[in-house]
């Protein structure tokens, strides 16, 4: 078979991973002939590819990044987008296309197959937001990494006296704020599930200090807001899919920290250094299983569907399901496993 490949979206460690245990199962097992589609849906609206093959993926493995790059281009956004991809594909006799993305890149692979193209997905965010799947790769890794800043930020709050404010992904879901938050022994957790009272953390963090010295941590994810009437938020602009650039409300919670308790407060944003750099070994072993039961499914007619961790298991769920909604952080493991421990 001639079998598509392409990354959409954020990039996030691992994707290299997937890409390479799809080129050797798929060339070695199934004598498939693997062509990558360049940035994402648009390599395969302007007809981009580049030929991926055994030799070409050799140390790929722990590289970050993607090497088929990515864009978070949609086609149902570009004129003449769908039409494009349908007669790309033909023409360059493609018989299957796996789709590696969160849910948008998803969402997209989810309506081209109601129009009959055979595609299998594969689900991928830091955020891990999928539904459907209990990890996406890349999460373990971009926790790790705010949590090794954290463990930084933590002995230089303490030397000053300091509160720390740092800003971590998570536009719609707290995963990484809430993990990394957990690990790192934050005082503090915003995330976009749990509107926060800027007057209680002010409150929370004067008593902490009340002690003594005291180094604390506030972890906020880029799209937690304050409750209603509380704050003002800045907008940014758009992409194709809708959402807004986020990244800043750290600024404003350390601002209104410093005005609220007196204490010197700084602000760290970690930003694409969460998405950046080589993967976990969890985070390759995820990707490598995902990556082989894609070109497995793609073997047995499985279009429509995407890999999923469940339970430790791989398994296969309608696209459908996947992107019908974004997984969001449970606010009972919030209350009873996090909020416990504020102040
Ligand atoms: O891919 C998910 C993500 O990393 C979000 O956590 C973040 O909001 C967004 O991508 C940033 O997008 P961009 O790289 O386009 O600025």
């Amino acid at each position: 078979m001639r079998v598509g490949v392409l990354t959409g979206g954020g990039d996030c460690p691992g994707l290299n991973a997937v890409i390479r245990a799809l080129v050797r199962k798929g060339e070695r097992q199934f004598g498939d002939e693997l062509v990558g589609f360049t940035d994402g849906w648009r390599g395969v609206i302007e007809g981009t590819t580049l030929p991926l093959d055994v030799e070409r993926c050799r140390g790929i493995l722990p590289r970050g990044g993607t090497i088929l790059g990515s864009s978070r281009t949609n086609p149902y956004r570009i004129e003449g987008g769908v039409e494009a991809v349908k007669d790309n594909l033909a023409s360059l006799g493609v018989d299957a296309l796996v789709a590696i993305g969160g849910e948008d890149t998803l969402g997209v692979a989810n309506k081209l197959w109601d129009e009959a193209v055979p595609v299998v997905g594969v689900p991928k965010t830091i955020d891990n937001d999928l539904s459907a799947t209990e990890l996406t790769f890349g999460f373990h890794t971009a926790v790790q990494i705010c949590v090794d800043a954290i463990d930084r930020l933590h002995t230089t709050a303490e030397s000053h006296d300091r509160v720390m404010v740092c800003e971590v992904m998570g536009r719609h879901a707290g995963w990484i704020a809430t993990y990394a938050g957990i690990a790192g022994g934050a005082a503090e957790i915003l995330i976009p599930e749990e509107p926060f009272d800027i007057a209680d953390i002010a409150e929370r963090i004067k008593r902490r200090h009340d002690f003594g010295r005291y180094a604390t941590i506030v972890v906020v994810a880029e799209g937690a807001a304050p409750k209603e009437g509380t704050l003002a938020l800045q907008t940014g602009e758009l992409d194709q899919f809708g959402h807004v650039r986020l990244g800043g409300v750290g600024n404003l919670v350390a601002a209104e920290i410093e005005k609220r308790t007196g204490f010197e407060t700084r602000v760290t944003i970690l930003g694409h250094i969460q998405r950046g750099g080589t993967p976990t070994a969890f985070d390759r072993v995820l990707a490598t299983r995902f990556g082989i039961a894609a070109i497995e499914a793609v073997h047995e007619g499985a279009f429509g569907h995407m890999v999923a961790l469940q339970a430790g298991d791989i398994v296969r769920v309608p696209l459908a399901e996947a992107v019908g909604e974004l997984k969001t952080v449970d606010p009972d493991f919030f209350g009873h496993v996090v909020v416990p421990f504020f102040g």
